[in-house]
């Protein structure tokens, strides 16, 4: 298949969703039918590849969501495209559609499957970095990051001013599967006393002897900021072990769950998203056929889509060491 092929695109939201989703599905949308593509949607991602869940889409199905949270395509994890049976069927219907090529949003598990797509069946893909995890190699951001930073910290500020009338400790897990940026970030921008990230594992005992310091210089209320992913085992599994030792300081436990995918997308989020869009749609029409679009350095680039999630996004470590200066 040349790029000249290609005249009508799919475009589908993929996994757990992520503010900014849906500016990124307005951007590929019109930049599609502004260069004379017709456009389908897909509906709940791979799930509805294989239930043949598809919509037309035009200049104005994407009127006025640039500014909402979630997506309007609707987002699955598919267990049915793991199976060959599953993923034969899902490209019957992409052709049936006359489909040429596909933009994925999504995360690590999307671009899986968008490299099955290109390998097994030779379909054109193009991947758009969707994820409040930031856990894609290739980008240095990736869609509903911003977002998700500023609600946990919006979140972890209020939980500051009770832990500080109470001078009680808080551990409050914040979201990010096996990747720790969005506990570093928030760690940072809450003045977090201690960060506990899965990429920089500490033993108990120094993660008491950090608690015992910040207490003895000064009884003050404490935030502990635990990734999901942590070693520890989560806030809850840590308040355990520490209960002990630290059960004096009123500890509690505050797990900030789902408020962190959801909501209106930042400014931030929304012009990378619709950059993104766009981007993967010029990608498609320049003769790329297995790539995320990602920022890197304020540039706009292509990565090889197997790339990004078999290399590993490695958090900034100089900053994580900050964090412990200035605590
Ligand atoms: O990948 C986004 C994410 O929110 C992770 O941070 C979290 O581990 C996971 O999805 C939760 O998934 P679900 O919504 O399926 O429970």
């Amino acid at each position: 298949m040349t790029a000249n092929t290609i005249r009508r695109i799919g475009v589908f939201t993929s996994g757990g969703d992520s503010p900014g989703m849906n500016a990124a599905i307005r951007a590929a949308v019109r930049t599609a039918t502004k260069n004379g593509l017709g456009v389908m949607g897909i509906r709940f991602g791979y799930q509805g590849m294989i239930d043949d869940d598809f919509v037309e889409m035009y200049h104005e199905s994407v009127s006025n969501i640039l500014q909402r949270g979630g997506t309007i395509l609707k987002s699955a994890r598919s267990d049915d495209f793991r199976t060959e049976a599953g993923r034969k069927k899902a490209v019957e219907n992409l052709r049936k559609h006359k489909i040429d090529a596909v933009v994925a949003i999504g995360g690590d598990g999307t671009f899986r499957g968008a490299t099955v797509l290109h390998d097994e069946f030779g379909y054109p893909v193009v991947g758009v970095p969707g994820t409040i995890d930031n856990d894609l190699f290739g980008t240095d951001e990736t869609i509903g990051y911003d977002t998700a930073l500023n609600t946990a910290m919006e979140a972890i500020d209020k939980i500051r001013d009770t832990a500080d009338a109470h001078d009680r400790l808080f551990l409050i897990e914040v979201m990010g599967r096996e990747a720790g940026f969005i506990a570093l970030e928030t760690g940072i921008a809450s003045g977090a006393e201690l960060i506990l990230l899965p990429e920089a594992v500490k033993k108990i005992e120094y993660i008491r002897n950090t608690l015992n310091d910040v207490f003895k210089v000064q009884r003050r209320s404490s935030i502990v900021i635990v990734a999901e992913g942590d070693e520890t085992g989560g806030a809850l599994t840590l308040a355990d072990k520490l209960r002990d030792d630290f059960g004096k300081y009123d500890m509690r436990v505050s797990i900030l769950g789902h408020l962190q995918r959801g909501g209106s997308p930042t400014s931030h989020d929304r012009v990378l998203a619709s950059r993104l869009g766009s981007a993967a749609v010029q990608a498609l029409l320049d003769g790329h056929r297995s790539v995320m679009v990602g920022v890197i350095n304020y540039k706009t680039t292509l990565t090889p889509m197997h790339k990004t999630w078999s290399k590993k996004k490695s958090i900034d470590f100089e900053l994580l060491e900050m964090a412990k200066v200035i605590r």
